[in-house]
């Protein structure tokens, strides 16, 4: 069995795909930013061993700060997205990469295909897609994963301040027409292991947890079930809040590239989160 090298693993999912690889009993070595910096081109050299299989979840993710602060969003995103996959072809290392929905405009009335033309909208996505394509000019076997809305339960971001919010008796303002799947991450997990088993893995694949929320249904299902009276949050508009990035409204990603494989979808996502409560 290979061993497995997870980038940007102090995050959300590189984190746990470091604990739960290891639970596994996988030999995996999970390196955060102060460990391993992807900009660095030294420091990939010495981190990458001859075939490994390279997780990269380092990333620049703050979706409003990436406006103002866009040449850092490029390098870690798009520049250093392609620095690891040029390692990891030197070193014959497999390469999984981690990019986003918001890769697309979210103005499609279906759900984006792989073979979708991306339209980012901020300049966080801009960055994503062209580390897409640094990945796949580097290393064209790369697998290329793009997921939405990650959570693990109700101590990961969105949900852990909507509860904070809430508890503090103020009205809740949650946005209606945002539309994606808010997928759990140990069922991301379950599947980037599926896809590395894979004898003939889809190169570029979408994976999300099955069925689709506003952000205002999500809301609502972290709110029931902490308990709490949902009469507190409000339904507003994207337009409502201001926020510096714009976000793509309706971004449900198509598993098709996933299940043409025979690989399982995804569970749904109201039984993900319930689960992870
Ligand atoms: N979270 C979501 O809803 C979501 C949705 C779609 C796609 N994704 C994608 O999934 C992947 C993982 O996201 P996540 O939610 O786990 O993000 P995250 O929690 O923000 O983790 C990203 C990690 O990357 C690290 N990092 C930043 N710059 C780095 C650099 N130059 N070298 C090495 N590490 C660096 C960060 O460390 P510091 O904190 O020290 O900077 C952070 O620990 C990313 O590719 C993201 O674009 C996430």
């Amino acid at each position: 069995m290979s061993r497995v090298l997870v980038t940007g693993a102090e995050g959300l999912l590189g984190s746990r795909i470091t604990t739960l690889f290891r639970n596994g009993g996988r030999t995996v070595v999970g390196l955060g930013s102060r460990e391993l910096d992807i900009t660095d081109a030294t420091a990939l050299d010495d981190a990458i061993a001859p075939r490994d299989v390279v997780i990269n979840c380092a990333a620049y993710t703050a979706v409003d700060a990436a406006e103002t602060d866009r040449d850092r969003a490029f390098a870690v995103n798009a520049s250093g997205a392609g620095l690891v996959a040029r390692f990891c072809a030197a070193k014959r290392a497999r390469l999984v990469h981690l990019s986003t929905g918001y890769v697309f405009d979210g103005t499609s009335p279906t759900p984006y295909e792989t073979s979708s033309s991306p339209r980012p909208i901020n300049v966080y996505g801009e960055s994503k897609l062209e580390g897409e394509r640094a990945v796949r000019d580097e290393l064209p076997d790369a697998l290329v994963v793009r997921t939405m809305w990650l959570h693990a339960g109700p101590t990961t971001a969105f949900p852990a301040a909507l509860l904070r919010r809430c508890s503090q008796g103020n009205p809740v303002s949650v946005v209606t027409d945002q539309v994606s799947s808010p997928t759990s991450v140990d069922d991301l997990v379950d599947a980037l292991v599926a896809l590395i088993a894979h004898p003939d893995p889809p190169l570029l694949t979408h994976a999300t947890s099955t069925g689709t929320a506003t952000k205002y249904d999500f809301a609502r299902l972290i709110a029931t079930t902490a308990g709490l009276d949902t009469a507190q949050l409000r339904p507003c508009l994207t337009t409502d809040v201001h926020t510096a990035a714009d976000r793509p409204r309706t971004v449900v990603l198509s598993d098709s590239s996933w299940t043409a494989r025979g690989l399982k979808p995804l569970p749904h996502w109201r039984d993900a989160y319930r689960r992870a409560t």
